[in-house]
């Protein structure tokens, strides 16, 4: 990972935390194993290599040495300098937009997502073949002629990216309208869903595979088949919930993939409780937090959900900052202090989340002719039956449970 620290720019930011965040989001995708990061010191970038070659030969070496394969460069490079990096140093490389790409295209979860990620890819694709063509046509401008062989292919590569385009354009628009039929799949869920959001880095990865645990994941073979970034949880009070993880929040998001990343997050808005993660040892988690909450917010998600957050990492602060951080935790009561890694709080948390989803429940009798059997069947796999009767009438029921769960129930 090789972050350009480019000092003629005017939207300059500070290099280590900067270099330290690429190198995490670049974590964020399965398989990859980052070796080594560095900081290249640039007056201005090269427009045919981005580095000077002193420093691309130094890189050469290294990366020849550590046998690496692929390279991220955490800022734009032009498709020109991609390729003759990638000639030079006999690498695959990445510039930021190719790595958040990748990381949206791994996650998305929604069938929307998924499309909005398509084409977000193509749009970014689309500019580099604009860019190289006009780069070549300027090579030429001399010789006045038109068409040849490399333009041909461009515009027909152009041509197959346009029609693509129009083609997941088409079934984005069939998904928006059909999301009603999405919501009521996703209804089918059986339990209250707890997502978490935070930004990249924040500890929520850590935090779900915390509260899951592999052997959940083995047992629960009903949720098999739900995507991955959901699983049911027990929580100590026996309660059943499931537990959302959701792609993080970035920032410097390029602006083609705003959409996608916004598509990504849809199922936070069908959560029952959102626990916004917060790394409460950084010396950005306000800028975060604050990010996080207009994003949210312009989500629409405010009005709907309600929202802790939980000041995550707490072992990494020295006592005398941590005890602060507790005081101004226990001053307000949508926060709680927690370390997904020591697991300080998180029995705290457990409490905190039964508590909350126990205040949106409600209590009901409902009586159920015996023909009802898939209805029952229906309350008693979803765990909100505390007792039942057999009447003349049918089942009579004492049910607890959420708002949501009812509505659901009453679309049966
Ligand atoms: P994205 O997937 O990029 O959104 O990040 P994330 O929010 O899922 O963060 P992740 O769980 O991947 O954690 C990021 C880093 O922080 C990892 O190196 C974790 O080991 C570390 N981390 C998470 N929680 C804690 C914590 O409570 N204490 C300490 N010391 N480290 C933590």
């Amino acid at each position: 990972m090789l972050h350009p620290d480019i000092q003629t720019d005017p939207e300059r930011r500070a290099a280590g935390p900067a270099l330290e965040e690429a190198m995490a989001l670049a974590l964020a995708l399965p398989g990859l194993e980052v070796v080594a990061g560095e900081v290249v010191s640039l007056r201005q970038p090269q427009p045919g290599t981005l580095f000077g070659s002193g420093k691309m030969d130094e890189l050469k070496a290294l990366m020849q040495a550590q046998d690496i394969g692929l390279v991220l460069i955490d800022g734009p490079v032009t498709p020109v300098q991609q390729r003759n990096l990638e000639q030079a140093w006999k690498v695959k490389l990445l510039d930021r937009t190719g790595l958040i790409l990748e990381i949206f295209a791994d996650r998305a979860a929604t069938r929307e997502g998924v499309l909005q990620v398509e084409l977000a890819a193509l749009s970014y694709q689309r500019t580099r073949l604009v860019r190289a063509w006009t780069h070549l046509e300027r090579q030429r401008g001399g010789l006045g002629f038109v068409g040849g062989p490399g333009e041909t292919q461009i515009e027909a590569d152009r041509r197959a990216i346009d029609e693509a385009v129009t083609r997941i354009r088409r079934q984005l628009s069939k998904v928006t309208k059909t999301r009603a039929l999405h919501r009521a799949a996703r209804a089918k869920v059986p339990f209250p869903v707890v997502a978490l959001v935070g930004y990249t880095n924040a500890g929520k990865s850590t935090l779900f595979n915390r509260l899951t645990g592999a052997e959940v994941m083995a047992k629960d073979m009903l949720f098999a088949t739900l995507d991955p970034t959901m699983r049911a949880i027990e929580l100590n009070s026996g309660d059943k919930v499931i537990l959302s993880d959701t792609v993080g929040f970035i920032s410097n998001l390029p602006t083609e993939l705003v959409a996608a990343f916004r598509a990504t997050l849809e199922e936070v808005l069908e959560a029952d409780l959102i626990l916004h993660v917060r790394d409460i040892a950084s010396d950005e988690t306000e800028n975060q937090a604050r990010d996080v909450d207009s994003i949210l917010d312009s989500l629409g998600v405010a009005e709907t959900v309600p929202r802790l957050e939980l000041w995550n990492k707490i072992d990494l602060l020295a006592d005398e900052d941590a005890d602060a951080v507790r005081n101004q935790a226990a001053r307000r009561e949508d926060v709680l202090v927690i370390s997904a890694v020591s697991g300080a709080g998180l029995d705290d948390l457990q409490t905190v989340v039964t508590a909350h989803l126990e205040g949106v429940r409600s209590e009901e009798t409902l009586t159920l002719p015996f023909s009802e059997g898939r209805a029952r069947a229906w309350l008693f796999e979803r765990g909100v039956v505390e007792q039942e009767e057999e009447t003349e009438e049918g089942w009579t029921l004492s049910l607890r449970w959420t708002p949501r769960q009812k509505a659901e129930f009453s679309k049966l």
